[in-house]
């Protein structure tokens, strides 16, 4: 029966992830599932390979399945894969020299893709998206932590400042400052915790630096300008996005969800108590059904356009991303971040969508190989 699905098969196509000794691989396995299954309807052979696994000079190689019963995972040989979605699940992994030389081997392999082969790094962002004119605008203005020099520097140019990792996800790390220059204890630092925030006063910028050097640990940090969100009953919401080219190989927004920050939280994730939210009801209440309008279609066109100037700074192969905006409270538009192994969105229009989409590019990459 397997031969039969190999013959019958549009192409083949394998998610790439990292080894793990005790649950043979690492990643989400039910998103895995997931891909898999909406790959198989839609005619395709898909299966999860492993960097170790992932043998390119031979025409096979050893992979997983869901089982028949999707309550496990069963190993098989399967073909050389055309197309290889990379889902390495952390940065960690993708630092190990033996997976950064498998990347760089199949980014340069003449018969098969990969796309989307690095996660992306915060400050980088910012500054890719600085180099055109038409994305500029959209950059909250973004530094280096490099010591309290720098923390000076920025301070004097904005009273409100976000504090991230370069490499954070998941609202990890996040701090944001505000300075007050009237108040006694003039510099608010708010430090995220799981759920909710502590907030640490001082009254000058060497205490305020001695508690900031603290959390960061040595861990590379941005330092960027604080945007006022627009905000429902004190609870701030941006919007994320999910863009991925589609069979035509062109940039194009597959969905827009919001995320309302929890009332004791200074980012909108949901694990930190963030609640899901649909822009489509979120924005008339907020600005009327006009704004409304405009403005999503404001965010449509600047999510492509972010796209591609992501494209052009990173300069290897692109095929989806997940981005954070936020709105300010007159309605402009600002881009947080962009993540380059998107989450599985919540929205089951989106996720349908968005699982069609992964194929149809591959089809794509195929046709033009
Ligand atoms: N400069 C900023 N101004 C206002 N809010 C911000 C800013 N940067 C981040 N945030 C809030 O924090 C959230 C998390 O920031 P983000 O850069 O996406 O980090 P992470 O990688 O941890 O998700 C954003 O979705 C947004 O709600
Ligand atoms: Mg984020």
């Amino acid at each position: 029966m397997s031969n039969r699905l190999e013959e019958d098969s549009k192409a083949v196509i394998a998610i790439l992830t990292t080894h793990d000794s005790s649950r043979m691989f690492r990643g989400n396995r039910q998103n895995f599932q997931e891909i898999i299954k909406a790959g198989k309807d839609m005619g395709y052979l898909v299966y999860v390979v492993t960097v170790r696994d992932l043998k390119l000079h031979s025409q096979m190689v050893k992979g997983y399945t869901p089982s028949s019963d999707h309550h496990s995972w069963e190993q098989r040989t399967f073909p050389l894969p055309q197309v290889i979605y990379n889902r390495i699940p952390n940065r960690e992994d993708e630092m190990k020299p033996q997976v950064r030389k498998k990347i760089k081997e199949c980014l340069n392999h003449p018969n098969l893709d990969l796309y989307n082969p690095y996660f992306f790094n915060k400050r980088q962002l910012f500054s890719w998206l600085s180099k055109s004119k038409l994305t500029r605008k959209w950059a909250p203005i973004t530094k280096k932590l490099k010591g309290m020099a720098s923390l000076y520097e920025m301070i004097k140019r904005c009273s409100y400042l976000y504090l991230k990792p370069e490499d954070g996800k998941a609202g990890q790390g996040i701090m944001r400052l505000r300075y007050q220059k009237n108040k006694p204890l003039a510099y608010r630092l708010q430090i995220q915790n799981d759920k909710n925030s502590t907030t640490y006063k001082a009254a000058t910028l060497e205490r305020l630096w001695d508690r900031i050097s603290k959390e960061t640990n040595g861990d590379p940090y941005i330092i960027q300008q604080g945007i006022e969100l627009t905000s429902v009953h004190g609870r701030a919401f941006d919007l994320r996005l999910l863009i991925q080219k589609t069979n035509h190989g062109a940039w194009s927004v597959t969905g827009i969800g919001a995320r309302m920050a929890g009332s004791h939280s200074i980012t909108t994730h949901v694990p930190r108590g963030g609640t899901i939210e649909d822009p489509e009801k979120l924005l008339p209440t907020l600005f009327g059904t006009e704004q409304a309008e405009a403005i999503l279609s404001k965010v449509r066109n600047a999510a492509v356009l972010i796209a591609k100037q992501i494209e052009r700074g990173a300069k290897y192969p692109l095929g989806e991303m997940s981005m954070d905006l936020g709105l300010d409270t007159s309605g402009e538009l600002w881009f947080f971040e962009a993540n380059s192994k998107p989450m599985k969105f919540d929205e089951p229009a989106i996720r349908k969508r968005s699982l069609e989409r992964i194929f149809h590019y591959c089809e794509h990459l195929i046709e033009n190989k």
